[in-house]
């Protein structure tokens, strides 16, 4: 069984196919960071647009990639939210029309589900095993969640201001360091002393399983501010360092502290902050000591992809979940689940 999957919830404008639910095709993401790197952030109506720009030629490599034609397709599978509104609808409104034009069915996936099961995909790995502990991470969700089947999850905390990701692209604004700043933050901080400053660890002795950042980021700024001068290389690679430490120790400490009170066997972190290098090793250290396996989403899948989405989507039309009530047909709607489980 061969599904498409298509994806526009932010600014990247993807399409990729998926065999079976579990192997890759082909994988095409483009990425309209460089359109928004000088507004420090996405632009929702620019990334709307280059959306526009972009989803036939995807959709197009995609199907050449993966050596196919539409006629070799058994389904369609569409990110319906969370996501910016006018982003979403680009990928919906043509994954709508490609289904009405084929007669292929057609299926609404949740983003930040998508990103967490992207843990299944590749079938060398060995895949998670119900009920685990999900660690979704990025710039726009920072959530923790049990998960005990495809299209069962639910939410047991999140960030209460902004998201992990969100908080690496603010420091590394004030640090002078290109965006998306966490890849930036991650490289300048690679091999220095995370302990020359000491930032806030908020919530981490609090009871639950939600976090907090911005306190974080505040504590950078101030940091900043008292030096008197713009940071040199070295201090931007110290303050990054330290910055990166406390983050990832929020991170591991809330996730470690689901993993035990849910008492799961595996633990899986996904999202594009996943990528970042001293997360997946410290939270692999923990995972070990806790005698929890770590299944970290290979880097390719961090990041907002769609095979993550053709895989899901899979479960939906095919697999376990072929008899679900889910989005699906020609009258789904993108904004039916759009902030169900955001962070
Ligand atoms: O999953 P994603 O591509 O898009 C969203 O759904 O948000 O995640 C993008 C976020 C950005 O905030 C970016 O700074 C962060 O992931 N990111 C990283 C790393 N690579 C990307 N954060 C920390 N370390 C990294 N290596
Ligand atoms: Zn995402």
């Amino acid at each position: 069984m061969n599904v498409l999957g298509i994806e526009s919830s932010c600014d990247e404008t993807a399409a990729a196919v998926v065999s079976d639910g579990r192997h890759i095709r082909s994988s095409i993401i483009w990425s309209q960071v460089e359109v928004h790197a000088p507004y420090g952030g996405v632009v929702p109506e620019i990334a709307s647009r280059s959306h526009l720009q972009a989803i036939v030629p995807v959709v197009r490599q995609a199907l050449a990639q993966a050596d196919m034609t539409l006629d070799d397709l058994d389904g369609l599978a569409v990110t319906i939210g969370p996501g910016l509104v006018g982003a979403l609808l680009v990928g919906v409104q043509f994954a709508k029309a490609l289904a009405l034009g084929t007669g292929l069915p057609i299926v609404g996936v949740n983003h930040i589900e998508a990103h967490f099961m992207a843990a299944f995909l590749d079938e060398s790995r060995e895949p998670p095993r119900f009920p685990f502990v999900a660690l979704a991470v990025s710039g726009g969700h920072s959530s923790l969640f049990r998960v005990d089947g495809f299209g069962r999850f639910s939410l047991l905390g999140r960030t209460l201001d902004d998201a992990a990701g969100e908080a690496f692209d603010k420091a590394a604004a004030v640090l002078g360091l290109p965006y998306p700043g966490g890849v930036a933050i991650d490289r300048v901080a690679e091999g220095r002393n995370p302990d020359t400053i000491r930032f806030p660890r908020s919530m981490i002795k609090e009871a639950g399983f939600d976090m907090s950042f911005s306190g974080l980021k505040s504590a950078l700024r101030r940091h900043v501010e008292l030096l008197g001068h713009p940071p040199s290389d070295d201090e931007v690679a110290d303050i990054a360092a330290a910055f990166r430490e406390a983050v990832v120790d929020v991170l591991v400490a809330r996730t470690m502290a689901a993993a035990g009170a849910s008492n799961v066997r595996d633990v899986v972190i996904a999202g594009g902050v996943a990528a970042n290098r001293r997360l997946r090793a410290r939270m692999g250290d923990a995972a070990a000591r806790a005698g929890i396996s770590l299944h970290a989403v290979p880097l390719a899948l961090c990041a907002d992809n769609a095979a993550m989405v053709a895989g899901l989507g899979h479960q939906y039309l095919f697999g376990s979940l072929a008899d679900a009530d889910c989005p699906r047909g020609l009258s789904m709607d993108p904004f039916i689940r759009m902030t169900a489980t955001g962070g």
